[in-house]
């Protein structure tokens, strides 16, 4: 069975993190439910080449031709279709990640909002006690985000910063994306061979 994963991405800056995972997960076979934000399209279109087209089938085309593999299972639900698997407990697959992660969407996620599919999806993993990793990207935190992230926090929820370390040397800006991606797919239980681990 392929493992199931949710993948959010909101209007924070950090697009190429979330479509390197997307790929990395594709790659290691998974089955991807991918949803954007509004804002995560202007977001994309702006820090990528990758210009989203507006419905769903035609966003799934454009996010295969970009990552370049023919694994996985890739699925991009619409931002109001309640109807998705990942919308309910029952069908939501067993771990979800926001990256990147506005401040927006964390704030409407710890209050439980539910306000849009990728709120729900966030709402069902807290609720049935799946895996959820945001990845949040602003400088500085205000009180606001580090209240909202520690209240997360305590409910389980990961909070891993779109903040690269610099001791593996990195040379590249994908070096400083990869390292960031290895450490979400170390959490997500996929193989991952982006980042040798410390001490390695
Ligand atoms: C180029 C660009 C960069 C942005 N970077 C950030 C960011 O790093 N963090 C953040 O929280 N919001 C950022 N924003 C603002 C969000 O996109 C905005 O608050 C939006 O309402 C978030 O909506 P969403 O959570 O539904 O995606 C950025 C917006 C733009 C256009």
């Amino acid at each position: 069975m392929k493992k199931r994963i949710t993948l959010a991405f909101t209007g924070a800056s950090g697009a190429p993190y979330g479509l390197r995972l997307l790929q990395c997960l594709l790659d290691a076979d998974c089955e991807v439910f991918v949803i954007l934000s509004k804002a995560a399209r202007v977001v994309i279109g702006m820090e990528t080449k990758l210009k989203l087209p507006a419905g769903t089938g035609a966003a799934e085309q454009a996010l295969r031709d970009w990552v370049q593999t023919d694994r996985g299972n890739l699925v991009v639900c619409g931002l109001e279709q309640w109807t998705a698997p990942v919308a309910s407990g029952s069908g939501a697959p067993a771990a979800m990640v926001v990256c990147p992660c506005s401040t927006g969407t964390l704030s409407a996620i710890a209050c439980g909002a539910s306000d849009n599919l990728i709120e729900r999806a966030a709402d069902v993993a807290i609720k049935e006690g799946r895996k959820l990793i945001l990845v949040p990207r602003e400088a500085p935190f205000s009180p606001l985000h580090l209240e909202n992230m520690l209240k997360l926090s305590r409910l389980g929820v990961t909070i891993m910063p779109a903040a690269p370390g610099f001791y593996h040397q990195p040379e590249t800006v994908q070096d400083l994306v990869d390292f960031i991606v290895a450490r979400l797919l170390d959490h997500l239980g996929v193989e991952q061979t982006l980042v040798k681990r410390w001490g390695e």
